[in-house]
C-alpha cells in the first residue's frame, strides 16, 4: 500500500517549497550613500550604476514611475555644479547599452511640472532613456549583500535644466531622484511589431517580477544626516522600528500620495517649553475663514519643502525666530536669538494631524521636532550656508499644498502598488517615524502582495529622541523637568526574535503534524469503508497509488481531489504553504 508513502512526499514537497519561498521573497533591504547633498539639505541618497561600463550616481529615492538622472549637460558653461558633480551624471553617450525609442517624446524647453514622474520645480530639456542598472541591496532577512540588475530601467535623462527662486534667479539642477515604481508595473509605450509595447522597468515591480521582492512595494524613512537619523528603505517590505503606530493606509492617484490634513499645532514632548505656552493647536485654519475642516495634502519626496498656505505659515511663524526672505520665499531663522538655540535644541515640535486611513472620525498625529527644521541653504542658491525653516507659503511645485522632503524627515511612508491583486490599485502608508535612538540593522518585515494595511511598532516615539534633545526643568511641577523615561526603546510586540524561514518552519511543521494526524484518520477510516466506497475521487487516489513513482507530485495532489477537500473539513488552512508571505 502506498498511501502512506504518497503521503510523506506530500508533506516533504510542503516543506520544501516553503523554503525556497523563505529564502526569496525576502524584503530587499537598498544601502544608502555614505555623502548627503543640498543645497537645500542636507538629504540622504542611494547610489545605484547605470549602464555598461558602470556609471555611479547617487539619487534622493522618492516619487513615482521614472527615474530623474542628470547627464554632464546639466553643468554646461562653467554654472555653480558642485552638488552635481559629487553626486555624479550619466552619460548616455558613454553607455554601450543605452536605448531610446522614439514612440516617449520628450520635454524640450519647458516646464517638468506637467509631466507624470518628471521633477516638477524644473524647468528644461530631458529624453526617456533605458539601459541596465544595478543597484546594491541586501536581502532583508540574511543580510546577504549583492547586486540586483535591471534591464530596461525608465530614466528621464534631463540635458540641461534650472530651478528657479521667487525672484526669477535660476540654478542648475543638482541632483536626479530614484522613482519608486508606478501603479503599473512598467511605463509603457507604443512601438514596433512584433512587440507592440516597450517597457520602461520600474525597481519595486522589476525586483517582485524576478522573484527577489514578495511584492511590488517599498516601506521608506529618508531620515536625517544632519540629526544622525540613517535613511531606511526596502523593496517588497519595511522596517518596522520606523513606522509607529498607528498607521494610516489610504488610496494613492497617479502620480502622487494624498492625504487630508485636519491641523497643525506645536507641542513639547517633556519637560517646559520653550515658548510661552504649552501647546497651540489650530494653526493650520487660523485667521482663514475660507479653509475647511480638511485640506487634501501631497506627501511628496522629489520636492524639499513644506508649502502650507500663507495664512497658515503665518500662524505657524509668530512663534518662531524667524525672518521671511522674499528673494527666496522661505524663513531664515534668527540664530541670534536666544529662542533660536532654545527651540531647535528643545523636544518642541510642529504637529501634523491627518485623517487615520480615510476615517471620519479618527485621526493620526506626526510631530516634526524644530531640530529636523534647522536646515541649511548652500551654493548655488545662496554663497555663505544659512540656517533656515523650510515652509514656504502657498502652493508647491506640483500645484497643490505639499509635504516635502523636509516633513518626511520625521514621517515614515510606503506604497504597496497594486494591494488589490489584478488591478492597478494600491494603498499608500503613513505612520510617525522614530528619532535617532532607534535600531539601525532590523530585520524587515514583508509587505505581502495583498497586503492593504502595515502593523507599525508600539515604541514611543518621545523615547527615540531620548538623550538627543535639551529637556528644560519645568518652572512649575519639579518633576515634570525629569524626563519620563530612561528605558531605552524596546523592540515592537511584533518583532521576535524568529527569522521568517524559522517561523515558516515551525508553521510547516505544525501543519504537517495535523496533516498526519488527519490523514491518518481518514486512511484508517478509507480502509475500514473500502468497500462500500467507490465515488470518482477515490478511483482517482487508485489512479495515483498506481504512478506513484512518477515525478510531479504537486500535480498529481491536486488531481487526486481527494486530499485537499479532506483537509478543509478538518479546518486545516487549504494552502499552508501560502503562510509563508
Ligand atoms: C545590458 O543590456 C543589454 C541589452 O540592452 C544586454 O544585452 C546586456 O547583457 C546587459 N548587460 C548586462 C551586464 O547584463
Ligand atoms: C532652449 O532655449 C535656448 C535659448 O532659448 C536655446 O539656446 C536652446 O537651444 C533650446 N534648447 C532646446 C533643446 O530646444
Ligand atoms: C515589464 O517589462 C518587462 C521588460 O519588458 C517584461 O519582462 C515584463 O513582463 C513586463 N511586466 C508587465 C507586468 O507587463
Ligand atoms: C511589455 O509588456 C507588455 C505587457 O504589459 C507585453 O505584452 C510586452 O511583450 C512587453 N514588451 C517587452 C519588449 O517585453
Ligand atoms: C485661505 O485658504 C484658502 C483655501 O485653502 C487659500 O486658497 C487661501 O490662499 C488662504 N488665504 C491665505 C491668506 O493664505
Ligand atoms: C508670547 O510670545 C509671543 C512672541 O513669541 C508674544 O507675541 C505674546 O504676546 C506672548 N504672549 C504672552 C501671553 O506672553
Ligand atoms: C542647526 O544646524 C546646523 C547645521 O547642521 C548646526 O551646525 C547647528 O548646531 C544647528 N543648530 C542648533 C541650535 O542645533
Ligand atoms: C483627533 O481625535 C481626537 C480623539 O478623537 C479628538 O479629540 C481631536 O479633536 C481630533 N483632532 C482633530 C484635529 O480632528
Amino acid at each position: 500500500m502506498s498511501y502512506p508513502y504518497f503521503v510523506v512526499k506530500q508533506l516533504l514537497l510542503i516543506l520544501v517549497v516553503a523554503c525556497v519561498l523563505a529564502e526569496q521573497n525576502n524584503p530587499q533591504t537598498v544601502e544608502w550613500s555614505s555623502k548627503s547633498y543640498g543645497p537645500d539639505g542636507p538629504w540622504q541618497a542611494v547610489t545605484v550604476s547605470i549602464g555598461s561600463p558602470p556609471q555611479t550616481v547617487d539619487l534622493l529615492p522618492g516619487g513615482s514611475w521614472m527615474s530623474n538622472v542628470l547627464a554632464p549637460t546639466v553643468c554646461a558653461n562653467g554654472v555653480a555644479c558642485d552638488v552635481a558633480k559629487l553626486a555624479g551624471f550619466y552619460n548616455p553617450l558613454t553607455s554601450s547599452t543605452t536605448f531610446d525609442i522614439g514612440q516617449t517624446g520628450d520635454i524640450s524647453n519647458a516646464s517638468m511640472a506637467n509631466t507624470v514622474g518628471a521633477l516638477p520645480s524644473l524647468y528644461g530639456s530631458a529624453n526617456w532613456m533605458f539601459d541596465n542598472i544595478s543597484i546594491p541591496l541586501l536581502n532583508g532577512v540574511s543580510g546577504n549583500a549583492y547586486n540586483a540588475l535591471i534591464l530596461d530601467f525608465d530614466m528621464l535623462v534631463i540635458s540641461a535644466a534650472n530651478e528657479k527662486l521667487p525672484d526669477g534667479t535660476t540654478y542648475p539642477v543638482q541632483i536626479g531622484k530614484l522613482g519608486l515604481g508606478a501603479p503599473n508595473a512598467n511605463q509603457t509605450w507604443l512601438h514596433f511589431p512584433p512587440n507592440p509595447n516597450w517597457n520602461g522597468t520600474l525597481l519595486p515591480s522589476a525586483l517582485f517580477e524576478q522573484g527577489l521582492a514578495p511584492s511590488d512595494s517599498y516601506g521608506m524613512h529618508i531620515g536625517s544626516a544632519a540629526m544622525g537619523i540613517p535613511g531606511s528603505l526596502n523593496i517588497g517590505g519595511f522596517d518596522q522600528s520606523r513606522a509607529l503606530e498607528p498607521v494610516s493606509s489610504q488610496a494613492y492617484i497617479i502620480d502622487h500620495l494624498p492625504i487630508d490634513l485636519l491641523d497643525i499645532g506645536i507641542g513639547v514632548a517633556e519637560g517646559a517649553s520653550p515658548f510661552n505656552f504649552t501647546s497651540q493647536s489650530g494653526l493650520l485654519a487660523e485667521g482663514n475663514s475660507s479653509m475647511g475642516v480638511a485640506t487634501s495634502v501631497f506627501v511628496e519626496a522629489p520636492v524639499p519643502y513644506i508649502y502650507l498656505p500663507q495664512s497658515t505659515c503665518d500662524a505657524i511663524t509668530k512663534y518662531l525666530p524667524v525672518t521671511f526672505q522674499e528673494k527666496y520665499g522661505l524663513y531664515f531663522w534668527n540664530t541670534e536669538d536666544p529662542d533660536y538655540k532654545r527651540i531647535i535644541s528643545s523636544p518642541s515640535f510642529l504637529s501634523f494631524t491627518f485623517r487615520l486611513s480615510g476615517s471620519l472620525s479618527q485621526n493620526m498625529t506626526i510631530n516634526v521636532p524644530f531640530s529636523l527644521l534647522n536646515l541649511t541653504l548652500t551654493a548655488p542658491i545662496i554663497s555663505t550656508p544659512t540656517q533656515y525653516l523650510p515652509l514656504q507659503p502657498g502652493q508647491g511645485p506640483n500645484g497643490a499644498y505639499e509635504l516635502g522632503r523636509a516633513f518626511l524627515q520625521a514621517a515614515f511612508i510606503g506604497v504597496n502598488w497594486r494591494s488589490a491583486i489584478g488591478s492597478e490599485n494600491g494603498v499608500w502608508f503613513l505612520a510617525q517615524a522614530p528619532g535617532p535612538n532607534t535600531p539601525s540593522e532590523n530585520p524587515a518585515t514583508v509587505i505581502g502582495a495583498e497586503d492593504a494595511t502595515i502593523v507599525g511598532s508600539t515604541n514611543t516615539w518621545k523615547d527615540s529622541w531620548h538623550g538627543v534633545w535639551t529637556v528644560f526643568e519645568s518652572s512649575t511641577t519639579g518633576g515634570a523637568a525629569t524626563p519620563t523615561s530612561s528605558t531605552s526603546p524596546s523592540p515592537g510586540p511584533h518583532k521576535s526574535g524568529l527569522s521568517t524561514g524559522a517561523i515558516v518552519g515551525i508553521v510547516v511543521g505544525v501543519l504537517a503534524l495535523a496533516l498526519i494526524i488527519v490523514l491518518g484518520g481518514v486512511f484508517i477510516y478509507k480502509r475500514s469503508h473500502a468497500a462500500k466506497e467507490r465515488s470518482p475521487e477515490a478511483s482517482g487516489m487508485d489512479n495515483h497509488n498506481d504512478m506513484s513513482g512518477e515525478p510531479g507530485p504537486r500535480e498529481t495532489y491536486k488531481s487526486s481531489g481527494f486530499g485537499p477537500s479532506e483537509l478543509e473539513t478538518g479546518n486545516i488552512p487549504r494552502k499552508p504553504i501560502e503562510m509563508a508571505g
